[in-house]
């Protein structure tokens, strides 16, 4: 994308079961009363052709995919997602909330399963360019609290869940050197706490980093 977009572009992330839908819907409410436009999306998907791969990537065996090609399969579906959803959404003015976005791929692929950092960083130079998102929470808690919360909303959507307790707590570790190493970016908000406080913590954040 060539033009500086007119929105923001807001990711929340986290492990499974941090509590990120409850709290986009919420952040959604509280942006709109402020008066802008909002478009709550996700990944893998938030377009059609980015849900498609998304249904390759959620369901079946967790040995389906190695690392490598879960990476290039994210990163393509990023990009749909992008050109169909994310960009077009900031240059009509809206602010875009987006349910997980490439820290993902950094801290499931790259931290869970050992994917090379430098590839991920190659990878997403191809797919996003210098594209990054205004402000990140990272929705945190103990792994065996988010595992038990996703269980009890198990689907078809298991694939991820279904990995080692030692995989989710690579992914943890993975989000939180992330924000430490990138603090003008990234927020952690302590996901422990009841829905209100974990609430009021984002609207905070959100204030006052982009002053809504
Ligand atoms: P969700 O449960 O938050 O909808 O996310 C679906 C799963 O996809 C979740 O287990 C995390 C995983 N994921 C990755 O492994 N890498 C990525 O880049 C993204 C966006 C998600």
């Amino acid at each position: 994308m060539t033009d500086l977009p007119a929105g923001r572009f807001i990711t929340l992330e986290g492990g499974e079961g941090a509590g990120k839908s409850t709290q986009i819907a919420r952040l959604k409410d509280k942006l709109e009363r402020l008066g802008h436009a909002v478009v709550a999306t996700r990944e893998p998907g938030g377009a059609p052709g980015a849900e498609m791969v998304r249904k390759l990537l959620v369901e079946g065996p967790a040995e389906r995919w190695d690392g490598t090609t879960e990476a290039l399969l994210h990163f393509a579906a990023r990009r749909d997602h992008l050109r169909s959803t994310v960009w077009p959404a900031l240059k009509r003015g809206a602010w875009v909330i987006s349910d997980r976005f490439a820290d993902s791929t950094i801290a499931y692929q790259g931290y869970g399963y050992g994917v090379d950092r430098r590839m991920l960083d190659k990878l997403y130079g191809i797919a996003v360019g210098d594209f990054r998102p205004d402000l990140t929470l990272i929705l945190d808690l103990p792994v065996e609290t988010g595992l038990g919360r996703a269980a009890a909303r198990r689907g078809s959507e298991t694939r991820y869940e279904s990995l080692a307790v030692d995989f989710h707590g690579r992914v943890r570790a993975g989000f939180l050197e992330i924000a430490t190493a990138d603090p003008g970016r990234c927020i952690v908000i302590d996901a422990t706490r009841d829905i209100e406080a974990v609430a009021a913590a984002i609207a905070a954040a959100v204030r006052v980093r982009l002053g809504a």
